[in-house]
């Protein structure tokens, strides 16, 4: 599954969490069941020595087996009484009992060696939480992506207008969100800033997550810089690295490509994250506010042919919406003060 390291450090210290807390739980239940009746705290600490009994018997090397038979036929008679105990007080019968939340993997993580249900459900709210943490966009859903920031009247030199071009972009990654499988296709969007490519990919990145998808959302520039200085070597794949997780998951989301400042390092690590994800032939979506000319103008041609061989390009087109909401909460601002 393609998550970050962190994001299993962290899911494993929940389940500690977790089965710290069952740990107290049982402690409290035991003191309010104690301070009711004595007698159930006696025969809690008599069974938990008949254990320690049970060692000595063998080490003395008496007659061992009619010994373990003694205790045992006690030890049965000493939980009866106990089990009495309890329902006498009205509590359940697994009052006495570690109560887990999930009772499969008893909040282990796994069992038998597999992946419990449990775990992959908090890997995946984890890495949710983290993408909506690492990215301004913490409301970008489809919902609220909404076409009345787009023009109706078609710019010079085009045919179709911004609303009728974005109706389709926004048609076009709900379907993709929705269908999205291992075989889906790479995505290239393009246009000027502010006309809402970051805004879409985290909604299709939101969409995956909540199905399950290991999906990682990182910006170009940040990502060059971490990996330029955690020096990350791609010949170690076998590493659990940034370099790793890049090619492990389901759907990679490069955003920003062009605006990171570019050496020979964060174009050869480029190339590389991209061309694992070619090889892999698993989904990219890059996003740049660059054309094709600019793209090729910064990289190295190879990566560009590489990036358009494989994509399918969504272009953005409009007026830069972030400028648009400014507008418009100045204006309501002015009228306030008017009023
Ligand atoms: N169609 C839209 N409806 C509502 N808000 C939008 C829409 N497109 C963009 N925004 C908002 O405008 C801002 C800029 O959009 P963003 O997606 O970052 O643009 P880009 O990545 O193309 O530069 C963000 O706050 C985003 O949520
Ligand atoms: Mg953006
Ligand atoms: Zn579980």
């Amino acid at each position: 599954m393609g998550y970050p390291p962190e994001v299993y450090e962290l899911a494993e210290s929940e389940l500690e969490k977790r089965r710290m807390l069952s740990e107290q739980e049982l402690e409290k239940c035991r003191e309010i069941l104690y301070a009711r009746s004595p007698r159930a705290e006696e025969i809690e600490r008599t069974i938990a020595k008949t254990s320690v009994r049970a060692a000595k018997a063998v080490l003395n090397g008496a007659d061992v087996k009619a010994e373990l038979t003694e205790l045992k036929k006690n030890n049965l008679a000493l939980k009866k009484e106990l089990d009495e105990i309890i329902s006498g007080f009205g509590f359940p019968k697994d009052y006495l009992e570690l109560r887990h939340k999930c009772g499969d993997c008893k909040d282990r993580g796994d069992i038998d060696g597999k992946m419990c249900s449990c775990m992959k459900t908090l890997l995946r709210q984890i890495s949710y939480d983290r993408l909506n943490r690492s990215s301004p966009l913490s409301l970008s859903d489809f919902d609220s992506f909404s076409l009345d920031y787009y023009s109706k009247t078609s710019e010079s030199g085009s045919s179709v207008s911004p609303y009728t071009r974005m109706n389709g972009v926004y048609a076009y990654c709900k379907k993709y969100a929705r269908t999205f499988s291992s075989e889906s296709k790479s995505l290239l969007f393009q246009g000027a800033p502010g006309l809402g490519k970051t805004h879409l990919s985290l909604a299709i990145a939101r969409e995956l997550i909540e199905r399950g998808f290991g999906v990682i959302y990182v910006s170009a520039p940040e990502l060059l810089s971490r990996m330029a200085r955690e020096n990350v070597d791609f010949n170690y794949s076998e590493n659990i690295s940034t370099g790793q997780y890049l090619s492990d998951c389901d759907l990679l989301i490069l955003d920003d490509l062009g605006t990171e400042y570019s050496t020979k390092f964060t174009v050869a690590a480029l190339y590389n994250i991209i061309n694992n994800r070619v090889i892999l032939s698993k989904p990219t979506i890059i996003s740049t506010n660059l054309s094709v000319k600019e793209l090729e103008e910064k990289y190295d041609k190879r990566i560009v042919s590489r990036i358009i061989g494989t994509m399918d390009r969504v272009l953005f087109s409009g007026a830069d919406i972030r400028q648009i909401k400014k507008k418009l909460k100045n204006q309501s601002k002015t009228n306030d003060q008017k009023e």
